[in-house]
């Protein structure tokens, strides 16, 4: 067997350097090699991803909720929060799913934990919808602070993934703040600049009534009855702007978190 592989090596040195045979030979070497080392990086990176891309998310909610701190560990104060799973037809918590290793993205794509939206019910153009979604609340000398709520829908490139942080009563938002998304720097991805996140502070929800009222209107805010619950769209990416006012509406909405919100005010969660 030794001797065999060693004649062939043999034959193959042997062989003229410029014949197709051995280009194709050397080439195919090492594209063979090459797929091994790439497939070999990416099945034992993979689970340092999902931990990291975890503990971004985690990073993401301390930030919009006003807990993060540099010199902190993100794991040690995540502790602080409080993650429960709520039904969101009921707006119950539900104990059925583990709240460490629940995935909302993966149970949007799966039929038995999702259900399909369209037309008019998709407004954040999400096509799915997950039956269950995580809720994680702050909480202050026994009250409620803050809920952070994940949001997601589309824009003009991408779906925008990120989280709403409402304060305790649930009336008006505390911050915004996406994780993920594809538009473009400097049009829709003004989506993340600070200044325009800043806006979004004490925004009120819902009007007198209660009903939902929170939206992005194109251009600047105009004074008027409407102002106090509207934020300004970003220059040159009206749809991305939409998108955000669409994807909160949604989620805010009946089909969201809004049956969930309802009991949180009634002090019923
Ligand atoms: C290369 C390129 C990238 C764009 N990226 C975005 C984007 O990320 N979000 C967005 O809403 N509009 C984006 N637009 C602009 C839209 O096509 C559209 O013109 C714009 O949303 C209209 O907004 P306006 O009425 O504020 O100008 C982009 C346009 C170009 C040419």
């Amino acid at each position: 067997m030794a001797e065999q592989a060693a004649g062939m090596l043999a034959r193959f040195r042997a062989m003229p350097n410029d014949s197709r045979s051995k280009t194709l030979i050397v080439a195919l070497l090492l594209c063979l090699i090459c797929s091994v080392i790439v497939s070999t990086a990416a099945v034992t990176l993979k689970p340092l991803q999902v931990a990291n891309a975890a503990l971004d998310r985690k990073r993401n909610i301390l930030q919009v909720a006003g807990l993060w701190r540099a010199d902190a560990d993100i794991e040690q104060l995540f502790a602080e929060i409080d993650t429960r799973v709520v039904e969101l037809d009921s707006g119950e918590y539900s104990d059925a799913l583990d709240v460490e290793t629940y995935d909302q993205r993966k149970a949007a794509r799966d039929p038995s934990f999702s259900d399909a939206l369209s037309g008019d019910a998709d407004i954040a153009n999400i096509s799915r919808r997950a039956r269950y979604a995580p809720v994680y609340l702050v909480r202050d000398n026994g009250g409620l602070k803050t809920i952070v709520l994940p949001v997601h829908g589309y824009g003009l490139w991408s779906t925008l993934y990120g989280f709403v942080a409402l304060q305790g009563d649930t009336r008006s938002v505390y911050g915004l703040q996406f994780y993920e998304h594809a538009e473009t720097p400097g049009l829709g991805g003004e989506v993340d600049n600070p200044g325009w996140r800043a806006l979004w502070r004490g925004k009120p929800v819902y009007d007198e009534q209660g009903e939902l009222r929170i939206e992005v209107v194109k251009g600047q805010v105009q004074s008027g009855t409407n102002a106090a619950y509207q934020v300004d769209g970003l220059a040159g990416a009206t749809f991305t702007s939409l998108g955000v006012s669409n994807m909160l509406r949604f989620w805010l909405g009946e089909q969201g978190f809004g049956p969930y919100l309802a009991k949180v005010r009634e002090g019923l969660q």
